[in-house]
């Protein structure tokens, strides 16, 4: 499995670098590594929203856009939400999102 790095940059600018294996969600590997801020308090149903992440402008071509249900998710938190904005759980790690730079939002 190939490995993937990505760097989770906190409320505080604190920046923390993670590798996981490659099939993970985004949320797996940063509550497998103890990321501060993603509680992912629904498993990764897409349901709570508490692993919203805004994905650095310059990885969002990568990581796509959110389908119809993220999408109304997102619009529930839309207070802290920005158009960078994703859920971690709805981001499947690849190797082409090696090198991913994140910021943890703030809740
Ligand atoms: S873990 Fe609940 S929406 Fe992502």
């Amino acid at each position: 499995m190939s490995m993937v790095q990505v760097t989770f940059v906190d409320v505080n600018g604190v920046e923390r670098c993670v590798t996981g294996e490659g099939d993970l969600s985004l949320m797996e590997l940063a509550k497998a590594n103890g990321v501060d801020g993603i509680a992912a308090d629904c498993g990764g149903a897409c349901s709570c929203a508490t692993c919203l992440v805004h994905v650095d402008p310059a990885w969002t071509d990568r990581t796509g856009t959110p389908d119809d249900i993220e999408f109304a998710m997102l619009d529930m938190v839309s207070d802290v939400a920005t158009d960078s904005s994703r859920l971690a759980c709805q981001i499947r790690l690849s190797t082409m999102l090696d090198g991913l730079r994140v910021v943890v939002a703030q809740q």
